[in-house]
C-alpha cells in the first residue's frame, strides 16, 4: 500500500508545531500502524533527517503508551476497542491521506512531535493513595469469597491501560472515565472498602484541578481501547455523593 501521512512535528513543548506530509511506500496490509511509522522512520533515518518521535512499549495493547489521533479519533478508531499499536494498515485504502496528531487536551502538554506528558493521570492515581491497613503476610486467595459478578466488573475497571484516549477524545479534556475505573476497580472489591469514601473525594479532586468538566458526550467510551463503559463514571459519582453526605454527617455529630 502506498499513503500519504500527514504527522505533527513539533521540536519541543515551547516550540511552534505543525503538519508534514510523508509518503508511506510499500507498506504491507498486515502491518500495524507503528510499524507503518517504524518504515517511515527507516527512510527518514537513511535520509538524515529526524526520525518522528512517538511513544510505544508493548505493542499489543498493554501498556497505554501507544496513543496519537489518527484523523481526529483516538487510536484511529472508534467503537473497536484497540489501542494505536493494534490498529492495522488494511483498515485504509489505497492513496489515503491520514492525518496523524498527539493527543490535544490541555492537561496533556507536548514533549515532542507526537509524545505528551500524561503524568496528570499518575497525580490522580497519587492522591487515591494506598490502603493502609495492616494485611499481615498474603492471605489465601480463596479466603475472601467474592461473587463472580463483582469480581467480572472489577476486572472490567481495571481493564484500563491509562492510555489518556478518553481525555483526548472528550470536547472538554475531562478525565472522568479514566478516574472512574480507577476508583472503582479498587472500591467494588471487599479489600478495597477501607478508606473507600476518602480515596474517591481525593482522588476526584485533584481530577477536577487538573482536567475539564464531564458534560457527557460519551466520546470516550466510543474510543477506549478496554471499551471500558461509562457507567462506571455514575457508580464513581455516587460514590463521590455518598462520601460527601458522610463526612457532612460526621462533621453534624462531632466524629
Ligand atoms: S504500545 Fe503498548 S498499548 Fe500500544
Amino acid at each position: 500500500m502506498n499513503l500519504t501521512i500527514h504527522v505533527w512535528r513539533q521540536k519541543s513543548r515551547e516550540a511552534k508545531g505543525g503538519f508534514v506530509a510523508y509518503k508511506a511506500e510499500n507498506i504491507s496490509p498486515d502491518a500495524s500502524f507503528l510499524e507503518m511509522l517504524d518504515v517511515v522512520n527507516e527512510s527518514l533515518i537513511e535520509k538524515g533527517e529526524e526520525s518522528i518521535h512517538f511513544e510505544h512499549d508493548c505493542r499489543e495493547g498493554i501498556c497505554g503508551s501507544c496513543g496519537m489521533m489518527i484523523n481526529g479519533v483516538a487510536h484511529g478508531s472508534r467503537g473497536k476497542a484497540m489501542a494505536t499499536c493494534q490498529l492495522h494498515m488494511r483498515h485504509f485504502k489505497e492513496g489515503d491521506e491520514v492525518w496523524v496528531e498527539p493527543w490535544r487536551a490541555r492537561a496533556f502538554p507536548i514533549i515532542k512531535d507526537l509524545i505528551v506528558d500524561r503524568s496528570g493521570l499518575d497525580t490522580i492515581i497519587q492522591a487515591g493513595g494506598f490502603i493502609s491497613v495492616n494485611t499481615g503476610s498474603a492471605p489465601e486467595a480463596n479466603m475472601i469469597p467474592i461473587p463472580k459478578p463483582v469480581q467480572e466488573l472489577s476486572m472490567d475497571a481495571a481493564a484500563c491501560i491509562q492510555c489518556g484516549a478518553c481525555v483526548a477524545q472528550c470536547p472538554n479534556g475531562a478525565a472522568q472515565l479514566f478516574t472512574s475505573a480507577k476508583v472503582s476497580h479498587l472500591g467494588l472489591l471487599p479489600q478495597g472498602q477501607p478508606e473507600r469514601y476518602e480515596r474517591v473525594v481525593r482522588m476526584v479532586e485533584v481530577m477536577e484541578e487538573m482536567f475539564g468538566s464531564c458534560t457527557m458526550f460519551g466520546e470516550c467510551e466510543a474510543v477506549c481501547p478496554k471499551a471500558i463503559s461509562i457507567d462506571f463514571i455514575a457508580r464513581m459519582n455516587r460514590d463521590f455523593i455518598a462520601a460527601k453526605f458522610k463526612s457532612q454527617k460526621e462533621i453534624s455529630v462531632g466524629v
